[in-house]
């Protein structure tokens, strides 16, 4: 163990010049000596004192354990913004979500919170668009967003696959999206379901004078994913899906970085690996902090009514980093005005019976997204894209949807449907 001394309680941290970053530990060995490994390793330490590291070095820039807490296993570290090197999502993931998960010193290590100084937030370009963006391309101010992930998964080719996106847009959805997993198949190849489907699109704002979005998920190897951004562009997209824990926050970046003036729309698929376990990892807010960091427009973040993973308090409290409105997010003390605030999205076992459950909770500056709450519909895709428009207009009439049935045969289908199906809440 390093005796450069990198615990210091009187310490108060400088939230302009530090990044702070909050963790939950279970040491394997004294708290205050793990606590102190964790803080050396991810910042200037070894497990040894160093004949190399200079006194006056390790003073200016070791991090500083300023809190512990053993009841609560808590410990809270400043770490100098000199270790960073601005801009770099990677370099930052490197230290603090480093070599310190693997240290025998800890049984468990999660990353709870980091809160950035307003220096470090500005170095990076942060989203294109954010909400206001989205919400002036389509022209829509105040009401929740309908959204639809084409079902099945992986399956369509596709032509069917425009054909069901036409389904659903000309019957109420704004916004349509392929599924995580959906990218360039051998019976449906990226560019032509690119193609039809923004012709589909085309026609249908030609049809109802509404403006469309389609995400189109351009996941894949980044110079593939920068050639298929490209192309949805070039036939006049507006939007491109990236999940960004497979493909890399680095990777969203640098999309980011051509400004291609499209919304970038970042799925999460497969965060769980790192989120879940509430003992160790990284927390989903730490992982949105940084999706925004990165240039994501609008980020998967959790319904609490559906099917997913995903407590009330803590979706809340990543809504509101995303949108700044700051209501239940306990900690003010980062300014990330410089960049455009991200929309969040809902999505994951959602259907029309949910969505006044879900308004309340997450109020009306979401995406709502049905997959199988549309294309599970008895009377199939346009009736369930009916079905979800008929409860978004009750919510915002501010009517029940019960009565909204009475008078819109597709609700009333859904409602016989699916309005016992609930999934358990958490707090
Ligand atoms: C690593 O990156 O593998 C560590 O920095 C190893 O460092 P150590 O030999 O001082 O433990
Ligand atoms: C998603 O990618 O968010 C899911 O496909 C949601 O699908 P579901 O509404 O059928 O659960
Ligand atoms: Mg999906």
């Amino acid at each position: 163990m390093s005796h450069v001394g990198f615990i210091d309680t009187t310490y108060q941290p400088n939230y302009n010049k530090e990044i702070v970053v909050t963790f939950y530990m279970e040491p394997a060995i004294a708290f205050n000596e793990a606590a102190e490994a964790v803080a050396g390793e991810s910042s200037i330490g070894s497990w040894t004192d160093l004949s190399t590291l200079k006194p006056d070095v390790a003073k200016k820039i070791g991090a500083k354990v300023f809190y512990f807490n053993e009841k609560q296993n808590i410990v809270k570290i400043a770490y100098p913004l000199e270790l960073f090197e601005l801009g770099s999502i990677p370099q930052f993931l490197s230290s603090v979500g480093g070599n310190i998960f693997s240290m025998k010193a800890i049984k468990n290590l999660r990353l709870v919170d980091v809160e950035f100084p307003e220096k470090y937030i500005k170095s990076f370009q942060g989203p294109a668009l954010g909400i206001e963006g989205i919400r002036k391309i389509l022209k829509n101010k105040d009401r929740i967003i309908l959204g639809s992930i084409i079902k099945p998964k992986v399956g369509l080719s596709a032509i069917e696959h425009a054909q069901v996106a036409y389904d659903v847009w000309k019957n109420g959805i704004d916004l349509v999206k392929d599924d995580e997993n959906l990218t360039s198949m051998v019976f449906n190849k990226f560019e032509e379901r690119i193609k039809r489907t923004l012709a589909m699109r085309d026609k249908v704002e030609k049809e109802t004078g509404k403006i469309k979005i389609y995400a189109a998920n351009v996941t894949a190897p980044p110079d593939i994913m920068l050639e298929r951004a490209k192309y949805v562009k070039s036939l006049g997209g507006r939007c491109v899906m990236v999940d960004i824990v497979s493909t890399g926050l680095d990777n969203v970046q640098y999309l980011r970085k051509q400004n291609l003036g499209l919304i970038i729309h970042g799925h999460r698929a497969g965060h769980s690996t790192f989120t879940r376990y509430p003992k160790h990892g990284i927390t989903m807010l730490v992982l949105a902090k940084l999706a925004r960091l990165a240039g994501i427009d609008q980020l998967h973040t959790g319904t609490v009514v559906g099917k997913m993973e995903g407590s009330e308090q803590e979706v809340l409290s990543i809504n509101e980093l995303l949108r700044e409105d700051w209501q239940h997010y306990h900690i003010l003390r980062e300014n990330w005005s410089a960049l455009k605030p991200t929309m969040p999205i809902a999505s994951g076992g959602l259907h029309p019976a949910l969505l006044p459950k879900l308004e309340e909770i997450l109020g009306h500056d979401i995406i709502a997204n049905f997959g199988g709450g549309v294309h599970g519909h008895k009377d199939g895709s346009a009736a369930g894209a009916r079905a979800c428009a008929q409860a978004a207009e009750a919510i915002f009439e501010k009517k029940s949807l019960k009565e909204q049935a009475k008078f819109h045969p597709e609700l009333k289908t859904a409602l016989d449907q699916w309005g016992g199906v609930k999934y358990k809440q958490q707090r």
